[in-house]
């Protein structure tokens, strides 16, 4: 069976898209079977390099993983590491659908030539943005992405604060997509901001501790209260 796509569903329909830092390493494919059962529409992987963010996370191995796993999942790669060029084949290889790198990390040509890389490695790609970062940043590139990705928190952990003030630049963001992109946000999103994120203009909405923090019988509601 092919795999979703990243415009499967209509274009602005909020995809839900649970970021797998805040569930139980433990019980990992129990956890992701859980919520794409409930309808969340990806997952969300958040790579760091303990050099572009403070913290270490996964790789491609646990990408693979989730693809033997789930075949028709679509695999959402965010990649918070200094050098994402490196990681564009293995995560290609390893499954992923959706391979998300940030300005602050690779920007001019650089930034051209990554995109292009991840897409004729099959793969959609995404621009991300950090909160300190003004959206001028993304100007160069935002015509060429499949996906750009607004942080809402800044990254490197699950479980921080939402930071309200990106909402105005992600309104910018939105104003300059066509409507065959997607605008995700990523970071501190619950059920009681989700309808601002919404209202922003954002339509890929990424939550970890909201959803995984909840027990197993809540989900559907956070799921449900996050598409709105
Ligand atoms: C942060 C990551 C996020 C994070 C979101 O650096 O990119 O995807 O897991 O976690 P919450 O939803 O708990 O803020
Ligand atoms: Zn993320």
């Amino acid at each position: 069976m092919a795999r979703p796509d990243l415009v499967c569903t209509p274009v602005r329909t909020p995809m839900i898209a649970p970021s797998i830092l805040a569930a139980d390493f433990a019980r990992m494919g129990e956890a992701c079977a859980g919520v794409l059962a409930l309808g969340a529409d990806m997952l969300h992987l958040d790579v760091m390099d303990g050099h572009f963010v403070p913290n270490l996370t996964m790789g491609p191995d646990m990408c693979a993983g989730l693809r033997r796993a789930f075949p028709d999942a679509l695999l959402d790669v965010h990649l918070m590491v200094t050098d994402p060029a490196k990681f564009i084949t293995p995560f290609a290889k390893a499954g992923a659908d959706l391979c998300t790198f940030h300005i602050e990390a690779v920007s001019g040509k650089a930034a051209d030539d990554l995109i292009l890389a991840i897409r004729d490695q099959g793969m959609a790609a995404g621009l991300a943005i950090n909160p300190g970062t003004p959206a001028e940043a993304v100007w160069p590139h935002v015509e060429t992405v499949d996906m750009a990705l607004v942080m809402s928190v800044n990254p490197g952990y699950a479980g921080q604060a939402f930071i309200e003030d990106v909402l105005v630049k992600t309104r910018a963001i939105r104003g300059r997509l066509r409507a065959d992109q997607r605008l995700e946000m990523d970071g501190g999103i619950g059920p009681k901001n989700a309808q601002k994120v919404r209202e922003a203009g954002c339509d890929v909405l990424v939550a970890a501790s909201a959803l995984f923090g909840a027990p197993p019988e809540a989900r559907a509601g956070v799921i449900q209260a996050l598409r709105g």
